[in-house]
């Protein structure tokens, strides 16, 4: 347990852990019959369960308590005024302001950002139209049936998200191809499925200098000019995305194909930005735009709600509350709808790439747990695999349930079903089946009392497992959008709490630079010699089979 030491009133909530931990959900929940109506609520179209938590009045008073003490009120105003809030790289944080629809204005070192946004949803919408009318042609003068996204990181992952959470928007005749890692197995498989003449590249990079992003797209222009595209047509082909315009233009992207990025949009936030193109061209403008309200609607309930009835805020504390005061180590996401099932990438790189930090603003280093380790997938096929852990294994797992009430596809009785599931694994996590429960089971079941001993113990399962059930109607565009926004927030939330920086990712930095030394090895001649004896031998196993 690594409490939050640095203010005052976490000593109130290690008081409260300790009571906590001698206490059962499942005594809770037969203690208050209106526990259910205290710990819900509903906001931007999410309902939120979180009374199967191992909370009381006390906790969530002295939850807000603490985040009062870290200011996070002030933080969250810090946020949406635009003040660089990112303050190792000395940025503002605004992805706020691309899912803003309000008339006001949005200011960054003085100018209103707000024009420029809608010019980039303007030019989104033209593109994207273009393309839909087959108005857009490639060089033997066909429309785009293919679209390739080319991009990493945050310039794949939270797209790939929303694109899959809309499938039921999607519109027809256009495939969507992802590619983003180096690894060429990838970039060639996507090859054999498109059309040289009917495919559009989209590079989409925050820097323009992404290794894995640089090569594919290349990789890209290669293919485009072998398999007949004249070196001038390339620009038929291609869109940029980028805050680094020059780079584009030395890569060879027409100007007219480019469009902006900026630097107060950090890359893991950067879905709502011109990086959603890819989103816009799958799903439609109109669409995407919905999605933008939906994330807007959340934005409004976490700036404007009070912090005892906003919802970022209580899921936010909510973690702290077991990572810093339980132990727990990890936090498992799992949506019972397929359309759903990227989130747990998406968040693991917006998650853990934002607060796996233990630096403070002042340089000192912390003495607590920051960033939980986020993992997760979809039910009910987790059920079938790792749920057994969750409910009698030794560790503390958290779980979010998203579960909508309504089915995009409501074939015969399946919807149903699968609500029941997600509904009995969060009924299961909280309570539990006692010893008394599974003696009085097997007996029931004429077992012998030899084997009523030896059974037992194996069939217990422990219960008072927290969970939290996420209940959207349906995933409609502005459902994702919240649903996106109300986890951004939620990190936010938890890194003013940890007082790191939840806006840089300088621990990537040097897988970066030593990958560099490390192909310039494996490219030179002779043996390496001059790593450590790890590198030097593999190193040269690789040129061993590849000279
Ligand atoms: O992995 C580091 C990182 O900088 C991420 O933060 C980012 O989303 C990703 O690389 C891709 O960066 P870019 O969009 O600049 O290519």
């Amino acid at each position: 347990m690594t409490p939050l030491s640095h203010l005052s009133s976490s000593s109130k909530l290690v008081e409260l852990q300790e009571q906590m931990a001698g206490t059962h959900l499942r005594d809770l929940f037969a203690a208050d019959a209106g526990r259910f109506d205290k710990y819900t609520m509903e906001a931007a179209g999410l309902f939120l369960d979180y009374s199967k938590n191992l909370i009381n009045d006390d906790v969530m008073a002295a939850l807000v308590k603490i985040a009062e003490e870290a200011k996070l009120p002030e933080a969250i105003k810090s946020m949406f005024s635009g003040d660089k809030i990112n303050y190792t790289e000395k940025r503002a944080v605004l992805h706020t302001a691309l899912r803003n629809f309000d008339d006001n204005p949005v200011l960054v070192d003085g100018e209103d950002v707000m024009p420029k946004i809608r010019d980039t949803h303007k030019r989104m919408r033209e593109i994207t139209e273009q393309v839909h009318s087959g108005d857009w042609k490639g060089f033997t003068g066909k429309p785009v049936k293919h679209i390739v996204n080319i991009g990493i990181g945050g310039s794949y992952l939270g797209l790939k998200t929303a694109i899959n959470a809309l499938t039921p928007y999607h519109v027809e005749g256009l495939e969507h191809h992802y590619v983003a890692n180096i690894d060429p197995n990838e970039i060639c498989e996507v090859f054999k499925k498109i059309d040289p003449e009917t495919t559009l590249f989209i590079v989409a990079s925050k820097s323009f200098g992404t290794l894995e992003t640089l090569q594919n797209a290349q990789a890209a222009r290669s293919w485009m000019l072998e398999k007949g595209c004249a070196e001038t047509d390339i620009r038929k082909h291609f869109v940029a995305i980028s805050t680094n315009l020059k780079a584009i233009d030395q890569f060879g992207i027409a100007q007219e194909n480019t469009l902006p990025l900026w630097d107060w949009v950090g890359g893991r936030y950067s879905l709502w930005s011109t990086i959603g193109l890819m989103t816009s061209l799958v799903v439609g403008f109109d669409n995407f735009e919905r999605l933008l309200k939906g994330a807007g609607e959340m934005d409004k309930h976490f700036a404007e709600a009070p912090l005892e009835k906003n919802m970022p805020v209580i899921l936010g504390m909510l973690g702290i509350w077991y990572q810093n005061y339980f132990g727990a180590e990890s936090q498992a996401v799992i949506s019972y709808d397929y359309f759903l099932r990227d989130l747990p990438s998406h968040l693991q790189q917006m998650d853990m790439e934002s607060n796996g930090k233990r630096t403070r603003q002042d340089g000192s280093t912390v003495e607590y747990q920051t960033g939980a380790v986020i993992w997760g997938g979809t039910g009910t096929n987790d059920q079938h695999a790792y749920h057994q852990l969750i409910h009698q294994g030794t560790r503390l797992i958290p779980v979010d349930f998203i579960a909508p009430t309504t089915s995009h596809n409501p074939l015969g009785e399946q919807h149903p079903w699968l609500f029941a599931n997600a509904l009995a694994q969060s009924q299961a996590m909280m309570q539990g089946k006692t010893e008394e429960e599974v003696r009085a089971e097997l007996i029931a079941a004429g077992k012998p009392a030899e084997e009523v001993d030896a059974l037992a113990p194996h069939k217990v399962i422990p219960g008072n497992r927290p969970n939290n059930m996420i209940v959207p109607e349906k995933v409609t565009p502005e459902v994702a959008g919240a649903l996106l926004a109300m986890y951004e927030q939620k990190v936010y939330v938890q890194g003013t709490l940890w007082q790191v920086n939840p806006f840089d990712q300088w621990g990537v930095e040097l897988g970066k630079v030593l990958g560099n030394q490390v192909y310039d090895r494996l490219k030179a001649e002779g043996q390496t010699v001059d790593q450590d004896s790890s590198t030097n031998g593999l190193v040269n196993r690789f040129k061993q089979f590849n000279s």
